[in-house]
């Protein structure tokens, strides 16, 4: 089992009658997700992706990445929120949150799209300068500004150093099959598309052509990683009894005694962007109707030493999903010093890896005695088949818990507010944008 539920810590904050009958909810949650009769029912692909993939479109993901990793030293992916989180998460879990620092046959990956940071963008072209670069776009609707704009640079940057011949031949573009702006652009242009399938939400899309170029250029096998989550959906999809569900019911529980904050928590910086992708997950799923469990994330022991304050004595509205990864092939220990000036000689010669899990269980211990209740989560290890695990596991929990919680949790209605102001204020043309722009305007006093 990749991944296993130990509730040790959990011990005098919640009862097994109290989980039991949450789990009257979350078995119907299961079943709904089985018969596929639940709210938001058309956007349950993610279910049978792990086999019921396109499997010409995959080889063809295989290809591209090795026709990229050739002709590039620097890969560009463009996407924001589902559009890039997994890959980013991927890429930093199995290979490291070092990758471009690390001595590789395989290009160095950059993130772009996710801000409208200038800055960024600005410091992405001098790093590209004197470098060959190929860019990934990623946009399920093909609409959303942030990724359009930093494509509108990057392809004028390509145009500008390679032709539109060439950067055609550098332009891969992950969109619709065949609505969108950029799948019309794409189209007009001639780049290698592929497709983010109709029934897939972007937040569930990692394992799509989404995720799977950007992490096969860095050099993952992505048969592992489809591998490790097709295991997750035999023990899980369609199942009661799982620690998957568990883990859902155990959060939905804690939710209803006043715990209104998961903080998701490793001890490992890889984890970093997986934590970022969770919260894209759970917030987007959860959020909505006045509810939610607010999902924040740390990681420890680095934010122990800034948040630790706050979870140790803060409000007691909070319960931490610590995710222990068990082996991560780490070496370096502590090094003997005769002299132990600083006074560390009595773990001379332990692993980081097994200091590290003692600050695990006496930090576990510590919250557990502040009022801070901890699920913890068990990873066998750091590579593709874990991680491909570990996705399936985390959204199949967060289907279950978004409808045991009462919302849709596979649509997003609340991201579309700012977007409705921004485009007001850029002047966007359109009578609505017109009359939102004086109404706005009035407000920020301009
Ligand atoms: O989960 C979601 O649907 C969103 O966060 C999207 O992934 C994000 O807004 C990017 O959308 P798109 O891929 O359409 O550009």
């Amino acid at each position: 089992m990749a991944v296993k539920l130990n509730e040790k810590y959990l011990a005098g904050f919640v009862s097994e009658e109290e989980i039991r009958k949450v789990e009257k909810e979350t078995a119907e949650a299961v079943q709904t997700i089985k018969n596929r009769n639940g709210a938001g029912n058309d956007f349950l692909g993610w279910i049978d992706l792990p086999v019921n993939y396109d499997k010409a479109e995959f080889e063809a993901i295989k290809k591209a990445a090795e026709k990229i990793k050739k002709s590039c030293d620097v890969f560009v992916v463009i996407g924001i929120g589902g559009s890039y989180l997994g890959a980013r998460a991927a890429i930093e879990y199995i290979k490291s949150p070092l990758y471009n620092a690390l001595a590789k046959d395989t290009p160095d990956i950059y993130f772009a799209g996710n801000t409208l940071s200038g800055t960024a963008l600005d410091e992405l072209l001098s790093i590209c300068d004197g470098k060959d670069v190929c860019v990934n776009v990623i946009s399920k609707s093909g609409t959303t500004t942030e990724p359009a704009i930093a494509f509108r640079v990057m392809r004028e940057y390509l145009e500008n150093k390679y032709g539109k011949d060439g950067a055609r031949e550098r332009i891969f573009a992950t969109t619709d099959k065949e609505k969108g702006s950029l799948k019309y652009l794409a189209d007009q242009n001639g780049y290698q598309c592929f497709v983010v399938p109709d029934d897939v939400g972007g937040r569930y899309s990692v394992l799509t052509a989404v995720g799977l170029l950007p992490i096969a250029v860095a050099g993952c096998d992505i048969d592992k990683l489809m591998k490790g989550a097709a295991d997750a959906r035999e023990a899980y999809n369609g199942k009661t009894g799982t620690d998957c569900e568990r883990y859902a019911a155990i959060r939905n529980c804690l939710y209803r005694k006043g715990k209104a904050i998961e903080i998701l928590a490793c001890y490992h910086p890889f984890f970093t962007m997986t934590a970022e992708w969770w919260k894209q997950l759970y917030g987007e799923s959860e959020g909505k109707d006045g509810k939610g469990i607010f999902p924040a994330s740390v990681i420890f022991s680095t934010d122990l030493h800034s948040m630790g304050q706050m979870i140790q004595e803060g409000k007691r509205n909070i319960f931490e999903t610590v995710v222990d990864i068990k082996s991560t092939g780490a070496k370096v220990a502590v090094p003997g010093d005769s002299e132990n000036l600083d006074g560390l000689g009595f773990i001379a010669g332990q692993t980081l890896d097994s200091v590290n899990r003692k600050a695990f269980q006496a930090t576990a211990l510590a919250h557990c005695d502040g009022g801070v209740p901890n699920i913890v989560i068990e990873v066998d290890g750091k590579n593709e088949y874990e991680f491909g695990y570990l996705v399936y596991f985390f959204e199949m929990a967060c289907a279950i818990s978004g409808y045991t919680l009462g919302v849709n949790p596979f649509n997003q209605p609340g991201v579309e507010s700012y977007k409705k102001n921004m485009y007001a204020l850029l002047g966007k043309p359109g009578a609505e944008n017109e009359e939102r722009r004086k109404q706005l305007l009035a407000r920020l006093g301009e």
